[in-house]
């Protein structure tokens, strides 16, 4: 899918440092209306860090990151509060909170967030469960009392509950077996098709790209070095991607050793 005149998200020459230790090195990536993009790299590349800078949780120090063509760098509060609710996320390690029940989970931020009553709001909760598989009975439990791959499903519905135009998935397989992955990833894929949502992902899991992805970007020392249809990605004749795709360890990716 190519992207349309206006993006939903772009990334123009993003910088961000810590310190002296340069992150995102003048980055650029777009991700078109409806389109799902994937970017990948190894840890440490700077994937958390570009995901973080789009939420606004991070400051870059030059560029510009635009949502539906409007700067979103530096916005004040309830400026920043009313782009937020065209995202909904799927954090890494599921972030659910023990002390609610699943459907309150799911339902959080219909309640806290958009004020909806709170009978409306788990009746939705319950409608996104089943969506993501799991039953009424589960949706009464402790996330606690959940598998992985469960609470993983429970971060979905919640990520989808307020119908969000954006969602945004961080290495939403990390911590699965391969097969429970997939299941994610395909659920990620209905959910995604069923909101008519644009979706940017982050992973260093290459089978969950080539299923969620309609672009894969692929991210190294804060920039992106290539970009393409997911169908590209075996030819695409870049040194770094071939080494990344095929797991290897010699090839023109150095580990980066801390001192
Ligand atoms: N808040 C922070 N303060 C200092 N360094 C950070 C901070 N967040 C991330 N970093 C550094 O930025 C680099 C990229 O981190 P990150 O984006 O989390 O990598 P990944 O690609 O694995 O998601 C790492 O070297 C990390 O230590
Ligand atoms: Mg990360």
């Amino acid at each position: 899918m190519s992207a349309s005149p206006e993006p939903k998200i772009q990334l123009m020459d993003v910088h961000k440092r810590f310190g002296h230790k340069v992150v995102l090195d003048g980055l650029n990536l777009t991700v078109g209306k409806g389109e799902s993009v994937v970017v990948i790299g190894g840890s440490g590349t700077g994937k958390s860090v570009m995901l973080k800078s789009v939420l606004g949780l991070l400051t870059p120090e030059k560029g510009s990151i635009k949502v539906d063509g409007e700067e979103v760098i530096g916005l004040g509060l309830s400026d920043r509060e009313r782009v937020m609710k065209k995202f909904g996320m799927l954090f890494q390690g599921g972030a659910l909170f023990d002390s609610l029940k699943v459907w309150e989970n799911v339902a959080f931020g219909l309640i806290q967030g958009l004020k909806m009553d709170r009978a409306k709001a788990r009746d939705i909760a319950f409608e996104k469960l089943a969506q993501v598989g799991l039953t009424a009975e589960v949706g009464e439990l402790g996330p606690a009392e959940l598998s992985g791959g469960m609470q993983k499903r429970v971060g979905l519905a919640r990520a989808i509950a307020a119908s969000p135009e954006i969602i945004f998935f961080d290495e939403p397989t990390t911590g699965l077996d391969p097969i429970m992955a997939d299941v994610i990833n395909n659920l990620i894929v209905k959910c995604v098709k069923e909101l008519g949502a644009s979706a940017l992902s982050i992973t260093h899991d290459m089978a969950s790209a080539r299923k969620i992805a309609d672009r894969i970007a692929m991210i190294y020392k804060g920039k992106i070095i290539w970009d393409g249809p997911v169908a590209d990605i075996d030819k695409a004749e870049n040194p770094y991607v071939d080494q990344f795709i095929h797991g290897r360890a010699e090839g023109p990716i150095k580990m980066e050793v801390k001192v």
